[in-house]
């Protein structure tokens, strides 16, 4: 078994630390691939992001639909901020990032041992491997207590991270009952204890209060000089396109108007918003959705590839809608 003194933050790309409670760039990158994760999309969200993040003059960092976190990466390593507010409805989500915060030498223990049981099946081993983890992920759920960290923690959270490395597209999908239903993929050599990378996250998961929590809770929360990022799932862009499989309670046009009120509130208290989705405009012309839930503030459409999909022609550039309260200069 692997021992948790072999783990070491690498100093390779850390970058001068002027203040070591400040996080700085230590190459975090998501360690989940998520439905409509933003990663491809972060050189166009950096010339959207408001001027005063540039200039280092925003300290808080809201990201009240965090999935796998791309742009909360990017923000705190390059633009100094000093606390971030993480939230996600998923419970597993949260677990995962919670045990990572506190306790990532224990969980590189669990991935380790996943790595070195996988890496060596067949390719028919391999899929009854996974059929297993996944049966057994899915019975656990009910003896798992979300609301106390424990010990029990640990094992859930690799479970995870091996599903989400192994299973077809990287896709966490769960059906009506809850239950967990990507099936596995067919990778020659998947890196499941991505051991740099994680230690990484944890460094900066520092700055962070992370919680289960419906995105509304931001009001609560909020503090001055700060930033809200808002990415909900997408609306479906068509009936056969429905993707809402994050959760198994989905997200309402009904749901999208309530975010659409919070911008407007969040506006007049002076922070600075930015909100992303995919551009019913796509399959519609005349699909004037948020065009006209956002009618009073700046609506830029950036091209966009939509990476999930099963079906790889179907992975086209798209455009993805990006909503402000400020103007982009
Ligand atoms: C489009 S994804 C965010 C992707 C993220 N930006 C990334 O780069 O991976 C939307 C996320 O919102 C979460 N979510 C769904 N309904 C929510 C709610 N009512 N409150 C908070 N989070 C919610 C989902 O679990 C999902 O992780």
């Amino acid at each position: 078994m692997a021992t948790a003194t072999k783990y070491k933050i690498k100093d390779d790309n850390v970058s001068t630390v002027e203040d070591p409670f400040k996080p700085y760039n230590v190459g975090a990158k998501p360690f989940l691939k998520w439905a409509g994760g933003k990663g491809q999309l972060l050189d166009k969200f950096q010339e959207l992001y408001p001027k005063q993040l540039k200039q280092k003059k925003i300290k808080t960092f809201y990201e009240p639909f965090l999935g796998s976190g791309a742009v909360f990466f990017d923000i705190a390593q390059h633009y100094g901020i000093e606390s971030a507010y993480l939230y996600d409805i998923n419970d597993e989500l949260i677990l995962t990032y919670k045990v990572i915060q506190k306790d990532v030498t224990k969980l590189l223990d669990f991935l380790y041992r996943y790595q070195k049981s996988y890496i060596k099946l067949d390719k028919k081993q391999r899929q009854e491997f996974f059929y297993d983890q996944r049966t057994n992920y899915n019975l656990q759920r009910f003896n798992i207590d979300y609301d106390k960290y424990s010990e029990q923690w640990f094992p859930r959270a690799a479970q995870l991270i091996f599903l989400n490395r192994t299973c077809f597209n990287g896709l966490y999908r769960v059906n009506s009952k809850g239950e967990f239903n990507s099936p596995a993929g067919n990778y020659d050599n998947p890196t499941i204890c991505d051991e740099q990378n994680l230690l990484a996250v944890h460094q900066v998961l520092q700055i962070a209060e992370i919680k289960k929590a419906d995105f509304k809770e931001i009001v609560t929360d909020l503090k001055a000089k700060s930033f809200v990022y808002f990415d909900p799932p997408y609306r479906p862009i068509s009936k056969t396109a429905s993707f809402k499989a994050y959760s198994k309670q989905g997200f309402t046009d009904n749901e999208q108007i309530q975010l659409a009120k919070l911008f407007r509130q969040l506006d007049k208290k002076g922070t600075l918003v930015m909100l992303s989705n995919s551009d019913p405009k796509n399959y519609d012309p005349m699909d004037n959705f948020f065009d006209d839930i956002y009618s009073d503030y700046n609506i830029t459409r950036v091209p966009a590839r939509r990476m999930i999909n099963s079906n790889p022609t179907k992975r086209g550039a798209i455009n993805e809608i990006v909503v402000t309260n400020y103007s982009i200069t």
